[in-house]
């Protein structure tokens, strides 16, 4: 191990050692380096950052966020309406629920949060959609925020070949201009916004480490893909946003991007605000970036309370994989001691988690921790009630996590 990730270890485990495992924490002095960053990849481009709160889950992390970023931030890209709600009931403001739904209770929020005053708009890309919000609004007798979703896929080949998300299926300009022209002639409703999420370039990985020569081609790949993809997109959006504007749609916000492409989402000039969320924590996934990069700020860790064997130490718990599609990368990232691996029979257990230790790595004890970093960012909150808050080498507190204040929102 090297020398700086032993003192590390060594720092980490006397701030834990009176309290019990699994727990998780956030290490504030890298969390409030990662605000400011994220604050100066807009300084210059006149964007404003909404925070993706599905990616951090806990209100007094978020709060620091805006107390930290100062008005750098503007406004909360929710995952649900009862979400917004709750948000919006602990003080928040100016909330776009990002996805879609049209379930009776969620319009019934959203209304009963309307009615409170609350700034919350939420998405659609359908009639099928916007047109069960306009019944609502109108038999509630006021109007309601919307969004439109777009579709920021890369397809060079035309329908043979999608580079993204599959959620909105409004792709091309007509597209977006058929749905808009549609909504113009609802009741209640109106077009408050635009978001278009370029997954392919935000949350794909492009700076793998360059000791391998296949991680160099596959970085070349990824980087010329993206490339072509941010060029064409962004020509795209661009006419959206003019279309909507000279149908006489004044938009207030045009939403793109996410953490991995703070960079070439605020350089977009249709675009108004960019959305971060995963870049405070930075998680396991977002390790390799080439435009952006961040400290990872979020941890969780296990007690050792077994030794199999000489260089495999057994530790407690420690499934906490992530979503998404089934591969290696959506296990927990062995943080520190440096260079533990899975057992490529068991990976991160269910109650227990095998580790090989690497060549060089003092041994560790029974009681002694492991540190590991969750793949996502969010979920890692799913797993604990509350995160130990580090600052200046000292335990100052705790922040209670969604689940903790009994929420579990999806
Ligand atoms: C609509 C939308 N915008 C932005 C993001 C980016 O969030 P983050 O910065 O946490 O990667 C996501 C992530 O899934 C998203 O769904």
């Amino acid at each position: 191990m090297k020398k700086e990730s032993e003192a590390l270890y060594d720092r980490y485990k006397a701030l834990f050692k009176d309290e019990r495992f699994p727990l998780a924490f956030v290490d504030l002095d890298c969390f409030d380096r990662n605000v400011a960053y994220v604050a100066r990849t807009q300084e210059k481009t006149g964007k404003t950052i909404r925070v993706a709160s599905k990616s951090i889950r806990s209100p007094d992390l978020i709060k620091r966020v805006f107390d930290q970023g100062k008005d750098a931030y503007k406004g909360i890209l929710a995952f649900t309406m009862e979400e917004a709600g709750f948000l919006s009931d602990n003080g928040f403001d100016d909330i776009v629920v990002a996805y879609p739904s049209v379930q009776k209770s969620d319009l019934a929020l959203f209304v009963e949060n309307v009615r409170k005053g609350a700034n919350i708009c939420l998405m659609a890309d359908s009639l099928d959609h916007l047109s069960v919000i306009s019944k609502k609004a109108e038999k509630e007798g006021l109007f309601l925020n919307v969004g439109l979703d777009m579709d920021m896929s890369f397809r060079p080949l035309g329908n043979l070949l999608h580079l993204g998300v599959r959620r909105s299926p409004l792709h091309t300009p007509k597209e977006v201009l058929d749905l808009a022209k549609a909504t113009m002639d609802l009741p209640g409703i109106r077009i408050k916004g635009l978001m278009g999420y370029e997954a392919q370039i935000a949350s794909a990985n492009d700076d793998f480490p360059s000791h391998r020569l296949s991680n160099r081609v596959k970085n070349r790949i990824f980087r010329a893909v993206k490339k072509a993809s941010v060029n064409e997109l962004t020509r795209r959006r661009g006419r959206i946003v003019r279309a909507l504007r000279d149908l006489g749609i004044s938009l207030e916000f045009v939403n793109g991007g996410g953490s991995g492409s703070l960079v070439s989402t605020g350089q977009d000039e249709s675009v108004t605000e960019v959305t971060a969320g995963s870049a405070f924590f930075a998680p396991g996934l977002f390790r390799y970036f080439h435009e952006v990069s961040f400290e990872p700020s979020a941890f969780f860790a296990l007690q050792v309370t077994r030794i199999p064997k000489n260089g495999i130490v057994t530790c407690q718990g420690g499934g906490y994989t992530g979503s998404g599609e089934v591969n290696k990368n959506r296990l927990p990232w062995p943080f520190l001691p440096e260079g533990l691996s899975y057992l490529p029979m068991e990976g991160a257990g269910e109650v227990q988690t095998p580790l090989k230790l690497p060549k060089n790595c003092r041994p560790l004890a029974i009681g002694d921790p492991v540190f590991f970093q969750h793949a996502k960012a969010g979920e890692l909150c799913e797993r604990f009630n509350h995160l130990y808050l580090v600052k200046d080498n000292r335990i100052i507190g705790t922040a209670a996590t969604y689940r903790g204040l009994g929420h579990a929102f999806l």
